[in-house]
């Protein structure tokens, strides 16, 4: 059977039993395409030959590897070990989310209009997971010592491990903590999170390959914006005052809208998919805060 058949007869199948893609791709065809090549031993991000032929071997591994992504009902990034973020691979396992914020388009477009200064200097990640968000910081602004926090120790041993990979250690340092508390009294010029968000309603819904990722990376209180309000709070006093604030609410959004009306947040059009993101700078949000 030909390379492209093999994808096509899996996205079919993928299709049939009803998986759900949302963790790093958006269809059958592209988690088909996935799979396949990884099953096969070939590159992920480089365009395949699909006149191909896969024998019999291959062709069993292919399959094999699509009816345990049913069975399962795990992300591909799970069975496969590796997930994509900012145009580098992550090791990806169930101890984190999957990567797949949106944040990325704001990083590779330097934070542009927002962040005056792209000099970076000192960055934070908060809720950082497996690291994908802080490490592509520090990939894309070379002179910046990101710090970065998480409550979880398992995604911290992920995270850790995804520093080394990328050779950052020294430029990432990982904290182990309740949101700002393991960096309390330092100042960012840039302050990014990707926090739990999902409100509980949208909780009880989710199909199961959410739920075979961390509980403690979705929920976050009955409308999904406990940690983002107590992002938002102490914010200010770790700021620098030229900084900025980047926080992602996902379809919490309409809610988040509602529930700090008295900010002057700017919601962000994305370009390549998702919903949800917010910037707002320090001096704006010290402003709004004192005037309530
Ligand atoms: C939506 S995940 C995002 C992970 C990563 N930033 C990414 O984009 O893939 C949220 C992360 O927040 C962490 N978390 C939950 N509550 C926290 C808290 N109070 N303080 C710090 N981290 C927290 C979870 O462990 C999880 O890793």
């Amino acid at each position: 059977m030909s390379l492209e058949n093999v994808i096509r007869e899996s996205a079919a199948r993928l299709d049939e039993a009803g998986v759900w893609c949302g963790h790093g791709t958006d269809n059958v065809l592209d988690e088909a395409a996935w799979l396949v090549l990884h099953a096969l031993g070939l590159p992920p991000d480089q365009a395949p030959d699909y006149a191909q032929w896969v024998g019999q071997r291959e062709l069993a591994l292919a399959r094999g590897l699509i009816e345990e992504r049913i069975a399962k009902r795990v992300p591909a990034a799970y069975l496969t070990g590796t997930a994509w973020f900012c145009g580098h691979a992550f090791k990806s396992d169930a101890r984190a989310l999957v990567p797949r914020s949106p944040l990325a388009e704001l990083i590779q477009a330097d934070f542009s209009p927002w962040l005056d200064d792209p000099r970076v200097g000192r960055a934070l990640d908060l809720c950082t997971g497996g690291g994908c968000i802080a490490i592509s910081l520090a990939h894309h602004f070379e002179h910046c010592v990101v710090d970065a926090t998480d409550l979880s120790p398992e995604a911290l041993e992920l995270a850790t491990e995804n520093v080394a990979l990328h050779g950052l250690q020294g430029r990432v340092n990982l904290f182990e903590g309740d949101l700002f508390s393991p960096v309390k009294g330092q100042r960012y010029d840039l302050i990014v999170s990707n926090p739990p968000y999902v409100n509980a309603g949208d909780l009880a819904l989710m199909p199961d390959e959410y739920l075979a990722e961390p509980a403690m990376g979705l929920g976050s209180g009955q409308d999904g914006l406990d940690i983002t309000r107590r992002i938002l709070a102490q914010a200010t006093s770790q700021l620098t005052p030229e900084g900025l604030l980047v926080v992602e609410v996902g379809a919490s959004m309409a809610d988040a809208e509602a529930a700090f009306a008295d900010l002057p947040l700017t919601w962000i059009d994305l370009s390549l998919g998702g919903e949800g993101v917010f910037v707002i700078n320090a001096a704006d949000l010290e402003a709004a805060q004192h005037a309530h």
